[in-house]
């Protein structure tokens, strides 16, 4: 193999690199700091989450790999490119499933194909045979293949938001955003959908940028936490997660997994602690 190719395969499996990416929003010289010169490197189909206090930084983090958000130093790679060079194939699900009201549920899963490029294009001729046969066959591996031709209306909050799974992932994305999908469910519902989650990424092994406040949700399904410091935010922790898969709701309960969970608390509550007493 040439050094070339080595050094090419290398960066091809790097799926999101940020280097000393910082945000400010506002004018010059009234420029209000959200997240501080960040590093972060996951590799193809890594599934890391991303912990910290209210306000840290997270969703800008999720908005720069995403290319919503230009960093004001720094730099954003998504694939070994800089975000806004291309237009990015990625999926992302968010708190509200945000269904259109007028469309089954299938139509909805279907929204991508519509939009998104290279599917646009002959989405109409296919849309009745092979897509139709992918969003069944996704909507089968969450539960909810007998739903497809209900409208939203019909389906409770947990299947909303397997829905919006599905629907992040019906074009085939190799990265993942979830800004805290699961946070407005009850807490039995959740571990069902982490649980779903598990299979749709043991399954599909896209890379997942997961951000959530639950740290036992960040402990079952990631593969690396990482916790930010308090606004304007940094990651102060990173560590990997090697607890075997699939992992079940019993195991968040041994005795490696609570502590896990502790020590993270420990190091949000820190860093909360540090902002209330600098007044910030
Ligand atoms: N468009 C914006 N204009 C001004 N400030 C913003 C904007 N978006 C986010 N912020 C601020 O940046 C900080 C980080 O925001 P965000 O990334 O949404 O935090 P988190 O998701 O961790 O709760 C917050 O203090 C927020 O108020
Ligand atoms: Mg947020």
């Amino acid at each position: 193999m040439s050094p070339s190719h080595a050094i090419q395969q290398g960066r091809s499996s790097i799926a999101v690199e940020l280097s000393q990416a910082a945000v400010s929003f506002g004018k010059p010289g009234k420029a209000v700091p959200a997240l501080q010169e960040t590093n972060l490197r996951i590799a193809d189909g890594e599934f890391v989450a991303l912990v910290g206090p209210s306000g840290c930084g997270k969703s800008t983090i999720l908005r720069l790999t995403a290319g919503l958000l230009q960093p004001t130093r720094g730099a954003v790679l998504v694939g070994g490119r800089e975000v806004a060079a291309k237009a990015l194939r990625i999926g992302m699900a968010f708190q509200n499933p945000t269904m259109l009201p007028w469309l089954t549920i299938e139509r909805n899963v279907m929204l991508p194909l519509k939009i998104v490029r290279p599917f646009r294009s002959d989405y109409r001729a296919k849309r009745k045979t092979e897509y139709r046969d992918r969003v069944h066959a996704l909507l089968a591996d969450v539960g909810l293949d007998k739903f497809a031709g209900h409208y939203p209306w019909q389906l409770s909050g947990g299947m909303l938001q397997r829905a919006n799974l599905c629907r992040a992932l019906i074009h085939e994305p190799s990265l993942l955003l979830l800004d805290e999908p699961f946070g407005a469910l009850d807490q039995f519902t959740r571990e069902e959908l982490w649980g779903t989650m598990q299979s749709l990424w043991l399954k599909r092994k896209p890379t997942v940028l997961l951000i959530t406040h639950d740290l036992k949700e960040a402990g079952f399904l990631a593969s690396r936490v990482c916790v930010m410091s308090a606004r304007p935010g940094r990651i102060i922790d990173d560590s990997a997660v090697d607890f075997p898969r699939p992992r079940t709701i019993q195991m968040t309960f041994d005795s490696e997994f609570v502590a896990l969970n502790q020590r993270l608390r420990d190091l949000i509550i820190d860093a909360r602690t540090d902002t209330a007493i600098r007044g910030a």
